[in-house]
């Protein structure tokens, strides 16, 4: 055998090297991590309010260890795990009618962490205890079946943002949570990435959605404020379908619907099926927590079953088998498979990959701006007291003229798209919704 001839076929196992070292920078997210308090300057959604009963639990999120209680008034306390007198945990105390009770000694805590009673001390020292002790306690809004929290300084805390798509009135919102074994940037990573919905989605295994994904289109990103934006532009026999993806800093995320449109049916105006927070739990494990969007604008309404949100997170139910994984992957074994955290020196970007990498650009930015003591880009609420989004999907009836290579045209008709879709910032969702509905006719009646 010719050892010349084995090189000429390109067997270059052994003389291709991959780095070990992995993009700490945009990766590590713990505390006092660059990353980790880049997004501690934000609200994150960290627990379902389904999920909470009557006793507390434990969760972890930007690599700390916490413990999330109601106690019998209701208010929602969210405390670090370990009590301050001998780091028992909280997970086993008993809520009180005001806060939590160690299980240990007694030690009693309101849900903002003040120590209300340490019993057992004489009441000179217990009163010094007061004013001397405290249990790490962090902000907490319940909002729609989500809870969410604020874990950085308490002086830079932002107002609660209130998305347009959070007050959606004409859709049911089921609130759900998908967890990945895997860094955080892996899972966001995916909604920039606007081409695996053809592949991963459509032609690898069974077509997980509806038909029309598996053509790939025409792709645009753009960039605007702090959203980053991934158009998908299909051509389906005689219409043109837009399925917008959006990422707004750091790590909200909405997407055109799973199974509401596929091309062949006019559909003006969709809106995102899902309003998700990529939310990482340490360095190697991430929750995405989110609604599910069902309704005449969202996915259809058949789809909400115990499964739907999971078929729209992920294109397959989560439970299981290795085998059934194999034969039909979804988002989890595209993203869990690189690894727990991947190493961004052993990818090769293309163009299709613009996205992800601007999204990478543009957080490496924040983070070095949060590390030299300026406060982040946060989305601008606006006049309708809303903050704007964008993501959905479209589908207008414009036949195919002349050239069959339209990628020129279907680019200029997304970026009229996401033009009209800015001009209507300001505007209340009804009105947002007849505006845009308008110049999509005109567009429809101007290009046909
Ligand atoms: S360890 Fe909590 S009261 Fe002692
Ligand atoms: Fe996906």
């Amino acid at each position: 055998m010719n050892v010349e001839q084995f090189s000429l076929k390109g067997y270059a196992g052994y003389e291709t090297s991959l780095s070990e070292h992995p993009d700490e920078e945009l990766t590590q997210v713990g505390p006092k991590t660059p990353c980790g308090e880049y997004l501690r300057r934000f609200w994150h959604p960290v627990y379902l309010t389904n999920d909470l009963c009557d006793l507390p639990v434990t969760l972890k999120i930007l690599g700390e260890e916490l413990v999330l209680f109601r106690d019998l008034s209701g208010t929602l306390g969210l405390v670090h795990k370990r009590c301050p007198h001998r780091q028992a945990s909280l997970e086993y105390g008993k809520c009180e009618e005001h806060g939590i009770r160690c299980c240990y000694h007694g030690w009693h805590f309101d849900t903002d962490g003040k120590l209300l009673d340490a019993p057992g001390q004489p009441e000179n020292l217990s009163d010094r205890l007061k004013l001397r002790i405290k249990l790490g306690a962090y902000p907490v809004v319940e909002y729609k079946g989500l809870i969410f929290s604020y874990m950085g300084p308490i002086a830079e805390m932002p107002e609660f943002p209130v998305f347009d798509a959070m007050e959606f009135e004409k859709m049911e919102m089921v609130p759900y949570k998908a967890p990945f074994r895997c860094n955080w940037l892996q899972v966001q990573d995916a909604i920039l990435d606007p081409l695996h919905t053809s592949f991963l989605h459509s032609n690898i295994g069974r077509m997980q959605f509806s038909k029309g994904f598996g053509e790939v289109g025409q792709m645009d990103f753009f960039e605007r404020d702090v959203w980053i934006l991934g158009v998908n532009t299909r051509r389906v026999g005689e219409n043109v379908w837009f399925r917008v993806n959006e990422l707004v800093l750091p790590n909200f995320t909405q997407a055109g619907s799973a199974f509401a449109a596929d091309g062949t049916l006019r559909r003006l105006y969709g809106r995102s099926s899902f309003t998700r927070w990529v939310v990482p739990v340490d360095d190697e494990n991430t929750l995405a927590l989110a609604w599910a969007n069902f309704g005449e604008r969202g996915d259809p309404p058949e789809w909400n079953t115990p499964e739907g949100p999971e078929l729209i997170e992920q294109g397959e139910v989560f439970d299981r088998t290795y085998e059934e994984r194999q034969r039909s992957p979804g988002d989890a074994e595209a993203t869990e498979g690189m690894g727990r955290i991947t190493v961004h020196k052993n990818e090769n970007l293309v163009s299709s990959d613009r996205g992800i990498a601007l999204m990478r650009k543009r957080l490496r930015e924040q983070i070095r701006a949060v590390q030299n003591g300026k406060s982040p880009a946060r989305a601008s609420v606006a006049n309708s007291g809303l903050i704007p989004t964008y993501g959905g999907d479209t589908v207008l009836r414009i036949p195919l003229k002349g050239d069959p290579d339209e990628s020129q045209t279907l680019s200029e008709l997304a970026h009229a798209f996401m033009e009209m879709q800015y001009q209507a910032d300001d505007l209340n969702e009804d009105e947002r919704v007849r505006f845009v509905g308008e110049k999509l006719t005109e567009l429809e009646t101007k290009t046909t």
